[in-house]
């Protein structure tokens, strides 16, 4: 039995669908009874709903279990604890497997949320399980796109000059699906998990309008401004708000780079690029467009 856990996320939304057509046995945990409605629907049998925070969820989440995939949740106030939690609560269970989705760059300190994935890898490496550690780069995000299809403009919250690498997360869960169906091969291992290239905000928007055909032009928005737009009372989201602050001053200040060496050996074939990513969704955009405008719907 393979545990994931925020099973409905971005990585669990792909990765699932990957586990069950290898005919893994698969519990998936997640928070909300909708999520467990859509799992279900989607063939998982065995869901798990409740707050990773809460040490029950966590210990009846692991009876039984072989392999665990462990992905906090995104800019989770508990997320250290969680993890923790998790690790402990995988060990006495008898977990043979624990397989930590953490970040690349944990050692990054003045970004929060890396700090904390860095204390759990070094949790995980003391428990004495067999572990694996997944480092994936920045995400790439479908909803990161929405704005350039539809008004024309690629947004970010932190400086358009300086390069960054990122991952598909297609990718990713390629190779954590791999990881969790060849455990063995992948006992003891850290991976960076990077596609090629480092892109600065002006580049992602030369791709961006490469693939779309007319010209994209690229905002960056300061972080009060993104906030605002993300939360509105920014005051009721104080742990959030220090995370992003973080993360845009770092991003303003330096490089966030990684090398695609260790993804394409994983993958076995060369990793998705930002082009092709976008190619991607930029179809799915198209084809959502055509299908409003189709008499009768
Ligand atoms: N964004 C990036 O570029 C990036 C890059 C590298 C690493 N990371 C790290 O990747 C992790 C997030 O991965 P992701 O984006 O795949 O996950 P995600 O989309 O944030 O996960 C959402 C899932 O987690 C569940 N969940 C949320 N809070 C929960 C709780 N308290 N207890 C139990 N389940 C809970 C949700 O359940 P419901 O569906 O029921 O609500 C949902 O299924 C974070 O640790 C982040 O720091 C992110």
């Amino acid at each position: 039995m393979i545990l994931v856990t925020a099973a409905n996320g971005n990585q669990g939304g792909l990765l699932i669908p990957k586990l069950l057509e290898a005919g893994a046995d698969i519990r998936a945990c997640v928070r909300t009874e909708a999520s467990e409605a859509q799992l279900r629907a989607a063939g998982v049998a065995d869901v798990v709903v409740g707050d990773l925070a809460d040490p029950l969820t966590m210990t009846s989440a692991m009876e039984g279990v072989e392999s665990v995939y462990y992905v906090g949740p995104t800019l989770h106030p508990n997320e250290r604890t969680m993890g923790f939690a998790a690790v402990d609560a995988a060990r006495r269970a008898g977990v043979r497997a624990f397989v930590f989705s953490s970040v690349l760059h944990a050692i990054t300190t003045d970004l929060i949320q890396h700090v904390i994935k860095r204390d759990v890898e070094e949790h995980l490496l003391s428990s004495g399980m067999d572990f694996t550690i997944l480092q994936p780069a920045n995400y790439m995000l479908a909803h990161r796109l929405k704005p350039a299809f539809e008004r024309g403009v690629f947004r970010l919250s932190w400086s358009l000059e300086r390069r960054q690498s990122l991952v598909a997360l297609d990718d990713v869960t390629d190779v954590a699906a791999s990881v969790l169906l060849n455990g063995e091969r992948h006992a003891g291992a850290t991976y960076e998990l990077a596609a090629p290239g480092s892109f600065t905000g002006h580049d992602l928007g030369e791709i961006i309008t490469a693939v779309v055909g007319r010209g994209i032009a690229v905002e960056e928005i300061d972080c009060e401004t993104f906030l605002t737009e993300l939360y509105g009372d920014v005051d009721r989201h104080p742990y959030q708000a220090r995370l992003m602050r973080a993360i845009s001053a770092r991003y303003s200040s330096h490089d966030f780079v990684g090398n695609a060496n260790v993804l394409t050996w994983l993958l076995g074939r060369p990793p998705t690029t930002y082009a092709k990513f976008v190619r991607c969704q930029y179809d799915i955009h198209r084809r959502r467009v055509d299908a409003q405008r189709a008499p009768g719907v």
